[in-house]
């Protein structure tokens, strides 16, 4: 590509020619068949934009604010692993641009950035994201070491009591974390002996897979930041998390990189969102690719979106100015499509400006 990328997609084509094949297929892949990660992305073509004219729209607002902060429009970075496998600036270099774009970053539990450096590098609005490890002593250091940093919410990530099968990774032989959060406190030696993904080794020695909805409960008691929990697809599950005193509900499959064959999160947000009832905000993530997709979940409930692979591709790329790169695009995007289907503000985004494959059925 001789050109500077138009879209986000062109900006995974440049990752996929910039990364080793080893860390491009650990970003891009999914689960198994990688079913649920096509359907991610088809899941956002099927709905289709219902745009109202004769709006005045000359002036086009996609400020937002979220748990209290502003932000520039309601996209936010979700959290993915080892940001130094796409950019030696790692999670330092993401951070920076989040800061620029105003906007949230969710740090994830296994950066490659010390917290600290993270956090000392800018002054974005920060969450932590947790996974809750056997050695419960390591959740409460970590959540310790965040709210001390000045993090501001900490996001439990609740679908990975095992890591998914993730096949390519195992192909690849893929090298286990080097989570720097993690130094001092715990060492994992892998058998380089058994083959397949060592990433997969790492994790089914350190995840707890018996961690339930009283641990949510648990982890409010030893933090006095909000705690959202990430990775609900169902509606049953949504009550029981705002039961267990949830500030946030991330709709969302994990990029769908765990149980594969389920619904591309886009698809069971509006039921998850009259389930909240509007109880506490709710985000989503999965295949957000363009400014309509944001819209389109916007419109369907979701009080702002995470994006994951995407921030990525632009990190791989071109480092901090990809990311930023990336961010603005998706924003441009939907002041666009905000323009063009007749809404000025975000509040003027209604669930009649789209039109899903239920819809029409009826
Ligand atoms: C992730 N995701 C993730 N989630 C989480 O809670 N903790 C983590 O450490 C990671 N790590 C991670 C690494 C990579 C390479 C990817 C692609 C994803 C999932 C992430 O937060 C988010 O749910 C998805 O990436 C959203 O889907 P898209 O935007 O990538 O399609």
């Amino acid at each position: 590509m001789e050109s500077p990328p138009l879209n986000l997609r062109e900006f995974e084509e440049l990752a996929r020619r910039a990364l080793p094949k080893m860390f491009f297929d650990y970003i891009r892949g999914g689960a198994e068949d990688e079913f649920t990660l096509r359907q991610n992305t088809e899941a956002f073509q099927r709905i289709s934009l219902i745009p109202r004219v004769l709006v005045d729209v000359s002036s086009v607002n996609i400020s937002t604010s979220f748990l209290g902060y502003d932000l520039s429009a309601p996209i936010m970075v979700a959290p993915t692993g080892q940001h130094k496998f796409a950019h030696p600036g790692g999670e330092v270099s993401t951070a920076r641009a989040a800061a620029k774009c105003k906007t949230i970053m969710v740090l994830s539990f296994s950066s490659s950035c010390k917290i600290e450096e993270v956090a000392s590098s800018c002054n974005a609005i920060r969450f932590f994201q947790l996974y809750v490890y056997k050695r419960r002593e390591i959740a409460v250091k970590l959540v310790n070491r965040a709210e001390s940093l000045g993090f501001k919410a900490i996001v439990v990530t609740v679908d990975t009591p095992r890591l998914g099968r993730r096949e390519a990774d195992i192909r690849n032989k893929m090298i286990p974390p080097k989570i720097s959060n993690l130094e001092g406190l715990l060492s994992i030696d892998v058998d380089s002996q058994k083959g397949g993904s060592y990433l997969e080794q790492f994790a089914s020695e350190t995840f707890d897979p018996s961690l339930s909805w009283k641990d949510i409960v648990w982890l409010k008691s030893i933090t006095k930041l909000p705690v959202l929990v990430k990775g609900i697809l169902s509606t049953e599950d949504a009550r029981k998390a705002i039961e267990a005193g949830v500030s946030g509900i991330i709709v969302s499959n994990h990029g769908a990189r765990q149980l594969d064959y389920v619904s591309p999160s886009i698809s069971v947000l509006e039921e998850v969102v009259k389930a909240v009832g509007g109880a506490v905000p709710v985000l989503v993530d999965g295949g957000i690719r363009r400014g309509t997709d944001v819209f389109k979940a916007l419109a369907l409930g979701a009080n702002a979106v995470m994006v994951g692979r995407p921030i990525l591709y632009g990190l791989a790329v071109e480092g901090e100015q990809g990311v930023i790169k990336v961010i603005e695009m998706l924003k441009n995007e939907l002041e666009l499509t905000m323009a063009l289907a007749g809404c000025p503000t975000l509040k003027d985004i209604t669930r009649k400006h789209v039109q899903t494959p239920a819809d029409r059925l009826r």
